[in-house]
């Protein structure tokens, strides 16, 4: 059955062009209920850990030094279906493929700078969520949370 918490990321090309604000609008607009937030700094090897699957990829070097260049700005989201969901709402990682109206769309720089992370299944949601959250920050709605 499809869960009801996805996990996002406002990299830190997005939260620098002032996108905070507006980013969170189409979500709240989309019907997710924010049930944490918060902006944070990770360090090298916090983002060497949350990117690990990608470690082999010729884009990993570049791509940890973008995550650690500046404040990010984490949230845990629900919704009915919440990971497929909001992979829609967020469109391809290539913002050139990407959907009109979608968030990847409308502030995305390029395919490493593409604005936003989005978990790619239920299990990654879960696991994201527990890496930037303890407990008392998360303010779920819905009965079979994370935590
Ligand atoms: P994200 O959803 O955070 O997951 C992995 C990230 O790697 C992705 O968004 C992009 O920022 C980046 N990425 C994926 N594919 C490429 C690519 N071909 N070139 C550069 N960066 C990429």
């Amino acid at each position: 059955m499809a869960g009801k918490i996805t996990f996002t990321i406002i990299k830190p090309g997005a939260v620098s062009h002032e996108y905070i604000g507006p980013i969170l609008k189409i979500i709240n607009e989309n019907g997710f209920h924010i049930a944490g937030l918060k902006m944070v700094g990770l360090r090298r090897r916090q983002a060497e850990k949350f990117y690990a699957i990608h470690k082999d990829k010729p884009f990993y070097n570049s791509l940890i030094e973008f995550m650690i260049s500046g404040p990010i700005v984490v949230a845990a989201l629900e919704k009915e279906n919440a990971v497929e969901e909001y992979r829609k709402l967020i469109g391809s990682t290539n913002p050139e493929k990407a959907a009109e109206g979608t968030i990847r769309k409308l502030f995305a720089e390029s395919m490493e700078r593409n604005a936003v992370h989005g978990s790619d299944s239920d299990e990654n949601a879960q696991n994201e969520v527990k890496f930037f959250f303890s407990e008392i920050e998360i303010f779920s709605i819905s009965e079979n949370s994370i935590f």
